[in-house]
């Protein structure tokens, strides 16, 4: 469900609401245009300040109950030190979460001078702090139940200005919710079939046209390398193109990749059992590129765009793909597969191929590639690599602004040794080390020609543990990444 929000001008403490939430920067006074309220609260919130019971640190709330008429309760949630945008999403975030835990169904939202950016960072905060997913869950008692948080109602200075920051933190929030709750859904149930649904939904939400090719279209095309990947799985595996037009006619668009495994056992080389059941995140890759799309519909930036996403599952069997194995992707190049484990490569390889045929301005991928990328940079850091250093300090702009951290890993030549086959033109695994990079270096060379930057998500697109503003689960990375990315491109 999504969460309806709403701007207004005016004074706070006269609301009608069950709740109120307001943000405060370090050390804060208790602020002027919220005199009245402090008053109806016999000055308890000026007095929570004052004494320091609330600090307007990072991560810090506090809350309190009306005596009397008004807002019926007021929430201070704290943005930290340093006035920033990321300040006011994290204490939205952490307001959204309370706000739903509380079951209070709807809130106001105050911050001193809300304007665009912060506007729309406590929009995409709010909505994804209240994010959860139930719904493979049986309902709760009645007694027992509460209500989500369903609709929000923030302050503003000035609500004519506030309009796009309103349109754009909703269609940011949407994107991720959307990301998120595909990543969370279980390989049964979002299958490379469900993904093109759901591609089909977009399309059709927000006009825009989608083509999906199934097992006969990628043989008739020679796509010897993500149908490898498919063998064994009785599931048909789908590329899934959507086209967003909001450029000129004729203009390159910009592309979108994704990986879409909806669950990687490994293979032949197949994983150890013990956490296994995280690879149905596999698709985090795709789900942040539908997620993606669904933002853009709604934010409609003038620029054309195309998503791909290559998804099927990587399973074991007679018909299986073997250590050993060449095949040919459809660029003619041909792969020795060393080890079925490193399949969502073979996937995006053939993938990036058929991204040729749109001569994209740029290509961007996302994928959850290698556990490698996890030993380097832990879970809080993308790994950002490509073939353009321009587009690589776009993209690395765009995901600090979208509050999704990357940092750049070389492609340097030497790397290429590494993936080198005695067979084939080139191997799907490198040596020991290096892990990120010689994937990486793998998709290279089916990005030839294309100015082309890989996200390695495998360690930032879900969370293993509960986090004070992210649940244990899908993150929504590298959503806001790709929208910033692609809003920076419009014109
Ligand atoms: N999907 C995995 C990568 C992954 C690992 C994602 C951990 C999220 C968390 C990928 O397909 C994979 O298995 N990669 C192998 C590559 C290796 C065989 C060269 C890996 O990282 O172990
Ligand atoms: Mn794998
Ligand atoms: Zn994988």
């Amino acid at each position: 469900m999504s969460i309806k929000f709403d701007v207004r001008a005016g004074d706070p403490s006269r609301a009608a609401t069950p709740l109120l939430v307001v943000a405060l920067p370090a050390d804060p006074s208790w602020p002027k245009a919220l005199a009245a309220l402090d008053k109806r609260y016999e000055g308890a919130l000026s007095r929570a300040v004052r004494r320091k019971d609330f600090r307007g640190a990072k991560d810090e709330s506090l809350l309190l109950f009306a005596p009397s008429g008004g807002p019926e309760r007021v929430l201070l949630v704290g943005t930290g030190a340093g006035d920033s945008v990321k300040g006011v999403t994290r204490a939205a975030t952490l307001a959204g979460r309370k706000a739903n835990g509380l079951g209070v169904g709807r809130a106001t939202f105050w911050a001193e001078e809300l304007t665009e950016e912060w506007l729309e960072g406590a929009i995409v905060g709010l909505s994804l702090g209240a994010w959860e997913f139930r719904e493979l869950h049986s309902p709760l008692p009645k007694e027992s139940r509460k209500k989500p948080l369903a609709a929000v109602t923030l302050f503003v200075p000035s609500v004519r200005a506030a309009r796009a920051a309103l349109v754009a933190g909703t269609a940011v929030a949407e994107g991720q919710r959307l990301a998120r709750r595909l990543a969370m859904l279980p390989g049964n149930i979002c299958t490379p079939e469900y993904l093109a649904r759901t591609a089909r939904e977009i399309g059709k939400r927000h006009k825009m046209p989608v083509k999906v090719l199934g097992r006969r279209e990628m043989q008739r095309l020679k796509m010897g390398s993500f149908l490898a990947v498919a063998q064994a799985t009785t599931q048909d595996p789908k590329l899934i193109v959507l086209e967003y037009k909001g450029g000129k006619r004729g203009e390159a668009p910009v592309a979108l990749v994704g990986k879409g495994l909806c669950f990687d056992s490994g293979g032949i080389s197949i994983k150890p059992a013990a956490s296994m059941e995280l690879m149905k995140f596999d698709m985090s890759g795709a789900a942040g590129v539908l997620g993606a799309m669904e933002a853009i519909g709604r934010l409609k930036p003038r620029v054309n765009v195309v998503a791909l996403v290559g998804s099927t599952t990587n399973m074991l069997g007679g018909e299986a793909m073997k250590p050993g194995d060449v095949v040919r992707a459809s660029n003619g190049k041909s792969i020795e597969i060393q080890n079925t484990d490193a399949e969502g490569r073979l996937v995006l390889a053939d993938v990036l191929c058929y991204a040729r045929r749109y001569k994209p301005q740029a290509v961007v991928d996302a994928a959850t590639l290698t556990g490698a990328v996890v030993t380097a940079l832990g879970n809080t850091t993308v790994g950002v690599m490509g073939n353009d250093q321009d587009v690589v300090n776009e993209v690395l702009a765009a995901g600090r602004r979208g509050g999704e951290v990357g940092w750049q890993l070389p492609l340097f030549e030497e790397y290429k040794e590494l993936i080198k086959s005695d067979v084939a033109d080139i191997r799907n695994i490198g040596g020991r080390g290096a892990g990120s990079i010689t994937a990486a270096l793998f998709l290279a060379e089916f990005a030839e020609g294309m100015p082309w930057v890989h996200l390695d998500v495998a360690g930032t697109a879900y969370s293993e543990t509960d986090l004070v503003v992210m649940p244990k689960g899908p993150t929504g990375t590298p959503v806001r990444t790709f929208v910033e990315f692609v809003r920076e491109r419009a014109h």
